[in-house]
């Protein structure tokens, strides 16, 4: 059965997208099956993995809708795409009208869980990318989900947001998922040169040390994320041997090693 992960942080550009694709790609070279949800309207991470949203006709959206109806859902062959052995369920804006319906129907908040608890046995890890917000999509995100990775950008006021992201977390836990836990927070995007780095790293770690676990693994800038994404390919795909390819394997293995443990 698929551990279900949600890649959260309400706050923009924070690489929840990039690690969403490099951590399922880096599982993938690891021996395990990967699928991957994209959960935001902006619809990076189906772009990231090349698929051209206008060739696909049933995206998350569309599940979405029929699922909130309670209509039958189309084969899964209909709507899961798949690239190097990775499979990804593609998004679209329109679900950002799936957004705001999800607002008006009750008991809303399982209906992704509702679409991914069947597909759990296909696979080892469901691994959801969300939008920058903590709307009613990131909730349904979090209520599908068995466990959270957290991605903070140490340049970006890492601190600023992050007790109120903890601190719904543990409401959908409460109220609607009792199976929600944290895996842990992951520094992205650290320029290890820099002292501002550390600082604000060690900022974070003596805030949330003890309460939720900062993987040892910090993914550090490199032009080449930019550059892999251009060619629609995972980072490891792209440059092997770039620091950040390596460190997003590093950081598979890490999550692997954690769950053991
Ligand atoms: N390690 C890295 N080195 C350099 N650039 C990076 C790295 N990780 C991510 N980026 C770049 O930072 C930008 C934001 O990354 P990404 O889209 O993954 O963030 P996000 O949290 O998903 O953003 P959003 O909140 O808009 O969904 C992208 O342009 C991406 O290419
Ligand atoms: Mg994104």
């Amino acid at each position: 059965m698929a551990e279900i992960i949600t890649i959260a942080n309400q706050k923009g550009g924070v690489a929840k997208t990039t690690t969403t694709l490099n951590l399922g790609y880096s599982l993938v070279q690891l021996g395990k099956k990967v699928l991957m949800i994209d959960f935001d309207g902006q619809a990076n991470l189906t772009t990231c993995f090349g698929v051209d949203v206008n060739s696909i006709e049933t995206n998350i959206a569309n599940i979405m809708t029929l699922q909130m109806e309670d209509e039958n859902l189309p084969d899964k062959s209909e709507y899961i795409v798949s690239k190097n052995g990775l499979d990804l369920i593609p998004s679209s804006i329109l679900l950002t009208v799936v957004d705001a319906n999800l607002k008006l129907e009750m008991g809303s908040e399982r209906i992704l869980y509702e679409i991914l608890e069947p597909l759990q046995e296909d696979y080892d890890y469901i691994l959801i990318d969300t939008s920058p917000s903590l709307g009613s999509l990131t909730i349904n995100a979090l209520s599908a989900a068995d466990s959270v990775i957290i991605t903070v950008n140490p340049q970006l006021l890492a601190m600023m947001g992050l007790n109120y992201l903890l601190k719904t977390i543990s409401k959908i836990k409460k109220r609607i998922n009792p199976r929600l836990g944290i895996k842990g927070i992951l520094l992205t995007m650290c320029d290890t040169r820099t002292n501002l780095t550390k600082v604000l790293s060690d900022q974070v770690s003596e805030a949330y040390d003890g309460k939720v676990k900062i993987f040892d693994t910090q993914i550090p800038t490199t032009v080449k994320v930019g550059e892999s994404i251009y060619y629609s390919q995972a980072i490891s795909e792209y440059s092997p041997s770039s620091t950040a390819g390596l460190a997003y394997q590093e950081f598979a293995k890490e999550m692997l090693d954690s769950e053991i443990r």
